[in-house]
């Protein structure tokens, strides 16, 4: 029998509210046992003191690329740099070539992910075909084949009447529907946020009216249909009060803000830094406060990442020609826990919207220390500073508006199943 004891960190687990000094035995990869001064014998013993020990990272919006843009990303090196940054399950975006609106794709993506990645992944799938918004893909198919969600992320569904069926569709097939809320026609071909500055920069904006619109909408088609909406990368401080409300009210709608939305502002863009180039975009300070506070109420229920790699050749040109996306998972922590660092949220509850909450919105395994469960574990040192360089990163891509600077909050190991998969020093352990 493998044993590996974890000894002494603070043990967060919100899936229980434990907050506490403590060992946790791991057997077989499963959780054996969490408590004071646990047995070590024959186990390897894991020095965390000083350290937080909490449920791997559960990011339920990444785009991995594969299959058909492996030159960004595919699945062993967006798997290395998910453990890098102590995840250990993704949920991956279906705007792939071929676009994951078929089960044989589904398929490729579980088989490739169970030989080359070190985290686990589950494929989200395509809500319409070719993500063109049109025509429903074969959503009980796709289930079948191990989608755990529907989304067309990238691109939004124009037509209310193909999202109220996909909506319909989704509770036959009980999995969430994600939103990519950003209307066509208003953001056009704005590439930044649409205010001063982008009337100072020169450049086209998208306002968070084109947010805001589909954010209304879908809710109202979520209480027409009752199906488990989630808005995905909220960036709108508008967007907000509305999805409060869906909750007051008692909808299943829930929803995720990224890093970047929670940290910077479209002043980051003063540069013409095509890293500050995403979709839905950065917004202003007040928005940023808003969506910290409503992370830290709950009513925005989790971080996601919105990992989206590109090639350094497609972001080195003019900021208007410049692919949308930036990457996020081996930075996510550091970013995130400045929530934590200035006293705006509890370690408890930044590991519940990094862990226990999309674990639970997308039923995935995880998100808690279950004894008997498998052991998806990660140790961080939240004050624990590290220079970042993207270009030493475990990703493809290194288009991070983040690289080559100075970060707190540091991922000392991650296990899945029991398994050390990353540790600080050695690297992502392949064996
Ligand atoms: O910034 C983004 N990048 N937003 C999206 O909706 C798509 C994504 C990508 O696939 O690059
Ligand atoms: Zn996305």
């Amino acid at each position: 029998m493998s044993r590996v004891l974890i000894r002494g960190g603070r043990v967060l687990d919100p899936s229980t509210n434990r907050d506490e000094t403590a060992d946790l035995l791991i057997e077989d990869g499963l959780v054996a046992a969490i408590g004071a001064s646990l047995s070590s014998a024959d186990a390897e013993v894991v020095d965390a003191s000083g350290r937080w020990v909490a449920p791997g990272f559960v990011d339920v919006h990444v785009h991995l690329r594969a299959p058909g843009q492996e030159y960004k990303e595919d699945l062993a090196s967006g798997g290395r740099a998910a453990v890098a940054g102590g995840y250990t399950a993704l949920c991956c975006m279906a705007n792939t070539e071929p676009v994951n609106d078929d089960p044989s794709v589904t398929q490729f993506i579980l088989d490739r992910a169970e030989k080359e990645s070190p985290a686990r992944i589950f494929p989200i799938a395509a809500a319409t075909r070719g993500l063109k918004g049109e025509v429903m893909t074969e959503m009980a198919a796709l289930k079948d084949a191990g989608a755990v969600a529907f989304s067309d992320d990238g691109a939004t569904i124009m037509d209310a009447a193909v999202m109220r069926h996909v909506l319909e569709y989704s509770t036959l097939v009980s999995a969430p529907v994600v939103v990519h809320a950003e209307d066509c026609g208003l953001r056009a071909g704005g590439v930044m946020n649409e205010g001063v500055m982008s009337t100072r920069l020169g450049l086209p904006g998208n306002p968070v009216e084109s947010e805001e619109i589909h954010v209304a909408r879908d809710i109202r088609l979520a209480r027409l249909t009752g199906a488990r909406l989630h808005i995905g990368h909220v960036s709108a401080g508008g967007s907000v009060e509305l999805i409060r409300r869906a909750k007051e009210e008692g909808l299943a709608v829930t929803a995720e803000v990224t890093p970047h939305h929670l940290s910077l502002t479209d002043e980051a863009t003063q540069n013409f830094d095509t890293n500050t180039k995403m979709a839905p975009p950065l917004r202003t300070q007040k928005d940023v406060d808003i969506l910290r506070r409503a992370l830290v109420e709950g009513v925005i229920d989790c971080i996601a990442t919105d990992h989206a790699p590109h090639a350094d050749y497609e972001k080195a040109v003019e900021f208007s020609a410049a692919p949308f996306g930036v990457i996020g998972l081996e930075t996510a922590f550091a970013i995130a826990s400045d929530l934590y660092r200035t006293g705006e949220i509890t370690p408890l509850q930044l590991m519940e919207r990094m862990s226990t909450a999309p674990a639970r919105i997308f039923e995935l395994v995880g998100g808690g220390f279950e004894v008997g469960q498998q052991a998806d574990v990660v140790i961080l040192d939240p004050d624990q500073k590290w220079s970042y360089d993207a270009a030493d990163g475990f990703s493809k891509s290194r288009n991070s508006p983040w690289s080559g600077l100075e970060l707190t909050g540091r991922i000392e190991a991650t296990f899945v199943q029991g398994r050390l998969v990353y540790q600080a020093e050695k690297g992502v352990v392949t064996q």
